[in-house]
């Protein structure tokens, strides 16, 4: 099993809030927008398949790194009241580089990667911070007009809150504007969405993102 991926991956950046609202007087409460829900999609590997690795870009036994550019995807989990969530589980699957899922129902031909994971979970630590090392995924069609735009589906669960299936997109993606589920999703909420990627200081070829995610108490 891999190991975890070390605390230093969580640089020392103070993380903005996916839409929150600061009331101006004082006393004012703390709002966290609650993040938008998308659909699962066809390609949930169930949760007995799901495996407690936030590394996916190493397979045991493989004959090297999964193709594709290197991403660290990390956030914070916050309630409503943007107050950090700890011991949330966070599951995430997606593409690999070609655009095909390690799923029966995928009907992509394109190639598998036999050196990417597909999928992975971790849980959010005191802090409510998760992070997961994966790749971009490759666009895929989802009908003869519409191709998806590079995407990683979530899965968040914390017995107490709504659990929350949702999408997370790359932003300069030139599908993002002309896909059928972004498209449906109200503008402000769709910004939270779409996480912007920058070179990752801490290891040279990789890029860093910043996806927090709100989710609210039942
Ligand atoms: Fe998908």
């Amino acid at each position: 099993m891999s190991s975890p991926l070390r605390r230093r991956q969580f640089l020392k950046t103070s993380f903005g809030v996916a839409g929150a609202l600061l009331a101006s007087g004082a006393g004012a409460a703390e709002v966290c927008t609650k993040t938008v829900a998308q659909t699962e999609g066809p390609f949930y590997p169930g949760e007995g398949n799901i495996l407690p690795v936030n590394d996916l870009t190493r397979v045991e036994n493989a004959s090297g790194p999964a193709l594709g550019q290197v991403i660290y995807v990390k956030g914070v989990v916050r309630d409503l009241n943007c107050a950090p969530v700890a011991g949330v589980n966070v599951e995430i699957w997606q593409a690999c580089a070609s655009g095909r899922y390690n799923h029966d129902g995928d009907p992509n031909t394109a190639a598998l990667d036999p050196n990417f994971r597909y999928w992975g979970e971790t849980f959010t630590n005191d802090n409510g911070e998760y992070i997961f090392k994966t790749i971009v995924p490759g666009a895929y069609p989802a009908d003869t007009d519409w191709d998806r735009p590079p995407h990683i589906h979530f899965r968040v669960a914390k017995r107490g809150y709504q659990e929350l299936i949702t999408q997370m997109y790359f932003d300069g993606e030139d599908l993002n504007s002309r896909d059928k589920i972004l498209e449906r999703i109200p503008a402000r909420l769709r910004r939270d969405v779409i996480v912007a990627f920058a070179p990752n200081a801490d290891e040279p070829l990789t890029q860093m993102g910043v996806f927090n995610i709100s989710i609210e108490k039942i």
